[in-house]
């Protein structure tokens, strides 16, 4: 039997690897072999069936799991998909193999030949002629097996990629995300001089100084006489640390086969790195024969920055920087997991757009691109571990066995990545509960780079304030706002609190994100957290065979949402019994990257320029970054006035250093009358940034110049009684249904999975019956009395319709029973004919708006066609919704229509949906448009807050019981 799978290295925790060079930071992507394209294939029941004669073939990198086989994607949270206890892993256990011929060309003859598989999961075996060649796990980092011994330059060899997907190792990689198998990224082969660069490791630090230790191996055997090494930083030469190479000559630890040297450097009025302005160097090792020709070379970017930790903040280059941060995975609706250089380059760049300025690398070392694109973008980086065992957490912390791989997994990271300034923090994992196994690889870490601080959540929120375990930061999950503020008041804080998961994005949500910055902002202690998540994992899927699409779909998709016939498919679409639904579908980006609404929301509060208002004819402009001037961003003035359109004028941005403020005198002479007014500072690049081409908006502050006057009703015009019909429902001939009362929404998945959706069908919010109980006209007003009935009593609902110049007005009122202690909103729905196909309002927007997700959008007159005002989440539900709405008007091309006028800024939504065609289906594709609008005027209603996983919205945005009363005048256009 071949020996590697003699060996059943899938059921063996103890082995991580047989065969398999050390991990290094030397980037060999330049002038190697690609081996990317279609390989010969098998899907084999279990890694010890017998091969077939018949291949089909697969692509790599990907996953065999998106491309045709039967063994479909699996989306499970915590759960395990099979039963088996760790470290075993079940009898069924597909398999891939793929094989292709490589020819080894004739000029590497001499030379060190490298295979590098980029990434393959669980367990790699590799083979090169039938014979075997080495073992890897760990798999989202890659494996190197050193091929000299068995290819021969200006031949053709077999390579065997055997990749088992189920073992020992899947229950130290249940990361709530796809379960997939096959290869995920790239495979290279590359030649070496035998005298070969094993490693480089650079430090660089704020004032300039520059350290760069090479190691050098010599696969040859004994290390020549007279090797050395240069380096280059941006045309200088470094110098070599002769202390160093003294230390090491008297060292008889250093063998004949390493090689080791340190070039030092300071660097003068060094530009420093930090994420808003990420300025990297060009540093190029070389080493070289003793006749000085080049037998090996590496190339870094090197960022100069310092991190470390004074009390309890994090500082970069001695500043307490804000981490407006985000989790990420290697993501994509048609590879699975594959992600190209373009595909990394828009998730960061879509980032920067949104003021984000740190990514987590949720849970595993991502492809290696996203630290160059992060170095060279702009982010600061926690760098997290392949390892996560949530579902048998607590038993492999401290089981023995899995020892090494958490060590190996955690020391690979760090050794691949350490040359990052991009990263300013490592971290052991995820959801892994705490024991010895991960005290030992902090061990090794803490050795390894004391430059940076370490963090682990399972081990800091035992206790926030302990100085002794494994994790330098406090990195809660999903805590509520009061408890870090009340950690960062109590006196006991020890160490830095940035939340590691906050702010859960799952459908509409992230309400109170604000009001988590606000609190982040005024209480030292705090600084910041990463929203959970970026992506929503929708697979795109055939909608009539349930496969999925697969490489070939691009195009297939537009703005968050699938062409007909497909669909982003979540947990449970591909057939899976076991699973957990649209929980995969939590990010602020649809699954093709198109930003939700939160990312504006988000864009807002990061904002770089703030204003405020000056109590006398002025405002106050202020540079809200850590390190930058003003200089790089362009803005314009905008006065909204209620009354009187938008003006504009040129804004000249004072020239302020971070922290700085200046007043500024008001740009516009407010008009006497005109009513409200808010100033708006339109703020954009000036300039093409590597993230952005110049004019796109970075922030649109907003101040308030002046209040609305308080709203009088319009005058009754006498003898002319509104039309109602015998049900006291009125009768409008641009109303294809009255207006009636709404206490319910189409539950978000917060309101589903936060438990409130189960009390509001309980109470029989989404079914009320109406019984009109008494109709009057008195004083040419219309009044009807309406009772509806749901399972705890009665909700009383009173219209007063009166005729007024151009329409008529409604007064309505609605008495809730103190049972109903939390409702999803209280106010009026109606239907309107088709056609009325543009809203036009006065009031918050342009984008979708909640009570607790409204700090954003900025007052004024905004323009959307109806069709796109509603958000397409996965699961249908409650979406669409625009806060602080004033007035709008909705309307034919031919400009006929209707136009409301509310009584002070409510809620509103305008959609082609009714709450029950939402909750009637389970994906977007499957909506039925109405063909008029559905219009919500709310005069209460819920705010979101992040229930799916972790806090409710706030008391303050609740919809309370008793007594609800609103206005609004309809007239026909
Ligand atoms: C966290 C976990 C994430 C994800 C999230 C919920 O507990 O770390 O991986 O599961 O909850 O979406
Ligand atoms: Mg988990």
């Amino acid at each position: 039997m071949d020996p590697l799978l003699a060996l059943r290295p899938w059921q063996a925790p103890e082995v991580t690897s047989w065969g398999r060079l050390p991990m290094n930071a030397v980037d060999r992507r330049a002038g190697a072999l690609k081996l990317d394209g279609d390989w010969r294939f098998q899907l084999l029941p279990t890694p010890h069936a017998p091969l077939a004669d018949v291949w089909s073939s697969a692509y790599v990198p990907g996953v065999w799991t998106m491309q045709g086989t039967d063994d479909l994607p699996q989306y499970t949270n915590v759960r395990m998909p099979f039963a088996e206890f760790p470290p075993a892993s079940p009898p069924a256990d597909p398999t891939g193999v793929y094989e292709r011929e490589v020819d080894v060309p004739a000029e590497w003859a001499g030379r060190r030949i490298v295979l590098q598989v980029g990434a393959a999961e669980s367990v790699l075996l590799v083979h090169v002629d039938g014979r075997p060649v080495g073992v890897s796990k760990d798999s989202r980092l890659a494996a190197e097996f050193d091929l000299s011994a068995v290819v021969s330059p200006g031949e053709r060899a077999v390579v065997r990629l055997t990749v088992v997907k189920w073992s020992d190792a899947s229950h130290i990689e249940d990361q709530d995300q796809w379960w997939h198998g096959g290869i995920t990224r790239s495979v290279l082969l590359y030649a070496t001089d035998p005298l070969h660069l094993a490693d480089v490791t650079v430090r660089a630090g704020r004032y300039g100084d520059l350290r760069v230790d090479c190691r050098v191996r010599d696969a040859g055997g004994a290390l020549p006489e007279g090797w050395y090494v240069s380096g280059e930083l941006a045309g200088h030469l470094l110098t070599q640390d002769t202390e160093f190479d003294r230390a090491n000559a008297e060292d008889d630890r250093v063998s004949d086969f390493l090689g080791e040297a340190r070039l030092l450097t300071t660097v003068a009025d060094v530009r420093t790195w930090n994420a808003e302005t990420p300025e990297l160097y060009d540093l190029t090792v070389r080493l070289h024969r003793a006749d000085g020709t080049v037998a090996d070379a590496s190339h870094h970017r090197v960022g100069f920055r310092d991190v470390e930790i004074d009390g309890r903040d994090l500082l970069v280059n001695g500043e307490r920087v804000f981490i407006r941060g985000v989790n990420r995975h290697d993501f994509h609706p048609l590879t699975g997991r594959t992600v190209s250089y373009d595909d990394l380059r828009g998730d960061l760049a879509l980032l920067k757009r949104f003021g984000f300025n740190a990514i987590r690398t949720s849970h595993y070392p991502n492809d290696p691109t996203l630290y160059d694109l992060a170095d060279e973008l702009g982010f600061y980086v926690v760098d997290e571990a392949d390892i996560e065992s949530h579902d048998h957490a607590h038993e492999i912390a401290d089981d023995p066995r899995y020892l090494n791989a958490f060590v190996d997994r955690v020391a690979r990271m760090v050794l691949r990545d350490k040359n990052h300034p991009s990263i300013i923090i490592w971290s052991l994992g995820n959801e892994s509960d705490y024991g010895a196994n991960h005290d030992a690889a902090a061990g090794w870490v803490r050795r390894h780079d004391p430059t940076r601080p370490l963090q682990y959540e399972g081990a800091a929120k035992l206790d926030w304030a302990a100085t002794d375990d494994a994790s330098d930061i406090a990195c809660p999950m999903y805590a509520p706002i009061e408890d870090c503020v009340a950690h960062a008041l109590s006196g006991r804080q020890t160490r830095p609190l940035i939340q590691c998961e906050y702010s859960h994005a799952m459908g509409n949500s992230n309400g109170t994100l604000a009001d988590h910055w606000a609190a982040i902002e005024s209480t030292p202690g705090l600084q910041g957290g990463f929203i959970w998540e970026f992506w929503d994992h929708g697979i795109l899927q055939h909608v009539n065979d349930g496969r999925p699409v697969g490489r070939g779909g691009a195009g297939l998709y537009d703005n968050g949402v699938a062409a007909p016939g497909h669909r982003w498919a979540y947990g449970g679409d591909f057939g899976e019994t076991i699973h957990d639904g649209a929980f995969i579908a939590d990010g602020v980006v649809f699954p093709d990257r198109t930003p939700k609404p939160v990312m504006s929301e988000h864009r807002e509060i990061a904002a770089p320029v703030r204003l405020e208002c000056l109590r006398h004819e002025g405002v106050v402009v202020g540079n809200h970054q850590h390190f930058r001037g003003l200089d790089w961003l362009a803005a314009e003035w905008r006065l909204s006035l209620a009354d009187g359109g938008t003006l504009t004028a040129p804004a000249e941005l004072p020239d302020l250093r971070p922290g700085e403020t200046a007043a500024v005198p008001l740009p516009f002479e407010l008009p006497e009358d005109g009513g409200e007014a808010w100033l708006t500072l339109h703020v954009t690049t000036a300039d093409d940034e590597p993230w952005a081409p110049r004019g796109t908006v970075v922030c649109v502050p907003q101040v308030r110049l002046r209040a609305a006057a308080p709203p009088s009703p319009p005058p009754p015009v006498r003898n002319r009684f509104v039309e109602v019909d015998g049900d006291g429902l009125l009768v409008h001939p641009l109303l294809t249904s009255a207006p009636t009362l709404s206490l319910w929404r189409a539950p978000t998945d917060n309101d589903e999975l936060g438990g409130m959706a189960v009390n509001w069908r309980a109470w029989g919010l989404d079914a009320l019956e109406r019984k009109v109980v008494d109709v009057r006209r008195t004083d040419g007003r219309v009044t009807v009395a309406a009772e509806y009935a749901g399972e705890t009593g009665v909700v009383r609902h009173t219209q007063v319709f009166t005729a007024v110049e151009g329409g008529i007005h409604i007064e309505e009122s609605a008495e809730l029973p103190d049972a109903l202690t939390d409702v999803a909103r209280v106010g009026s729905v109606f239907e309107t004919v088709p056609g009325l196909d543009l809203m036009e309002w006065y009031g918050q927007g342009p984008w979708e708006s909640y009570p607790d997700r409204a700090f954003g959008p900025p007052v004024g007159h905004h323009s959307v066609p109806v069709d796109e005002l509603f958000t397409p989440y996965l699961r249908p539900q409650e979406s669409g919704g625009r806060h602080g709405v004033r007035r709008f008007t909705l309307s034919a091309p031919d400009a006929t229509g209707l136009t409301v006028a509310l009584d002070e800024p409510r809620q509103v939504s305008v959609t082609r949906y009714r709450a029950e065609d939402l909750t009637s289906v389970a994906h977007h594709d499957e909506l039925v448009p109405r063909s008029g609008c559905v219009v919500h005027l709310d005069a209460a209603h819920r705010g979101l807050g992040t229930a799916s996983c972790g806090p409710d919205t706030s008391p303050p945005y609740l919809v309370a019981p008793g007594i609800h009363r609103w206005s609004w005048t309809l007239r026909a256009l």
